[in-house]
């Protein structure tokens, strides 16, 4: 009678990664994750493609050296994010990569744009730099580049330039219902911006958590730009955001279980308060009944492992 079915099918796996060699750097607030070093992510990305989770997404935490104000280390094609998706596709050319396009961990102050003087993010010239972070990441190789930055008018310019670089099989994930959540703080941790974005938040270009119709226009203008995909962050609080989108485009619909879920919920395991594995499957099974096509979260491997012992590919 189940309506709903997970499957190893529908995870993407968010991964951390950081320079050097045999380095692996705890996340304190996200208990379980660490920040990894290529040699050891390659392991991981092994055990991925082993559980047959299709997809992993790159998030890198850099060096404050290399933060400026305008972010350029992004744009880098030798810089970290483009060695590791090089690397990834040369061992593992059936594992799906995706790159985070957006500044936030390049840039002095955190926010995921340039900014005016006044502190207030500047659309069209952050557009600029995330289209050459974006080129860096799909001549590396990745699958899917996945604008998380909420500029106006990103995903139709991003789409334009593969086009016109010949990239015509690289995909756009478009983070198009993303809020301006307090759920994201561990993540801003593991990134290194946290400290640096201080007091300030991203409200002026992340949604209002108030708001659902803004999220159809949002995801409606994306589509129209030339996503393929779009998501709703975070996931659990926005399953109606994610229900509505769902009903009304039908398009590839993907629900992000960010970071602070993961830190609430891994709270309560190790206090002994829920039981693990019942509560991330039913975290799961409630993403797929409220219509999502895949879930980003940083359980997938304990959720592949648990599919993978019960024979449920
Ligand atoms: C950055 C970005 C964020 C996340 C993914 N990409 C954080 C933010 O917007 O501050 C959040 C992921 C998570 O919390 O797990 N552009």
């Amino acid at each position: 009678m189940r309506e709903s079915r997970v499957s190893v099918d529908d995870l993407i796996y968010p991964v951390f990664v950081i320079e050097g060699n045999n380095k692996r750097v705890q996340v304190p607030s996200m208990p379980g994750v660490e920040r990894l070093s290529l040699d050891l992510l390659l392991k991981q990305a092994e055990e991925c493609v082993k559980l047959g989770i299709p997809v992993m997404a790159l998030f890198p935490s850099i060096d404050a050296s290399l933060k400026t104000p305008d972010g350029r280390e992004a744009a880098n094609p030798d810089g970290l994010i483009p060695r590791v998706v090089r690397s990834l596709k040369e061992h593992f050319p059936e594992l799906g990569v995706m790159c985070d396009v957006a500044l936030d961990p390049y840039t002095t102050h955190g926010q995921d744009g340039l900014i005016d003087e006044t502190g207030f993010i500047l659309n069209d010239e952050t557009i600029e730099m995330l289209v050459k972070q974006m080129l860096a990441q799909a001549q590396a190789g990745a699958d899917i580049v996945a604008p998380s930055d909420m500029m106006d008018g990103r995903i139709g310019i991003i789409r334009d330039a593969l086009e016109a670089h010949g990239l015509i099989y690289t995909k756009i994930m478009a983070y198009s219902a993303k809020y301006a959540s307090c759920y994201y703080g561990p993540f801003r941790d593991a990134v290194g911006s946290a400290s640096n974005l201080g007091k300030s938040n991203k409200a002026v270009y992340q949604q209002d958590p108030g708001n659902t119709n803004e999220a159809l226009w949002e995801v409606g203008l994306d589509l129209a730009e030339g996503a393929d995909m779009v998501m709703v962050k975070p996931g659990m609080p926005y399953l109606d955001v994610l229900w509505r989108v769902k009903q009304e485009f039908q398009a590839p619909t993907f629900a992000y279980q960010v970071s602070g879920e993961y830190s609430m919920l891994m709270a309560a395991f190790q206090n002994g308060w829920l039981d693990e594995k019942k509560t991330i499957m039913e975290t799961m099974l409630c993403f797929k009944r409220a219509g999502a096509d895949g879930v980003l979260t940083y359980f997938a491997p304990q959720v592949a492992r648990w599919l993978n012992e019960e024979g449920r590919k």
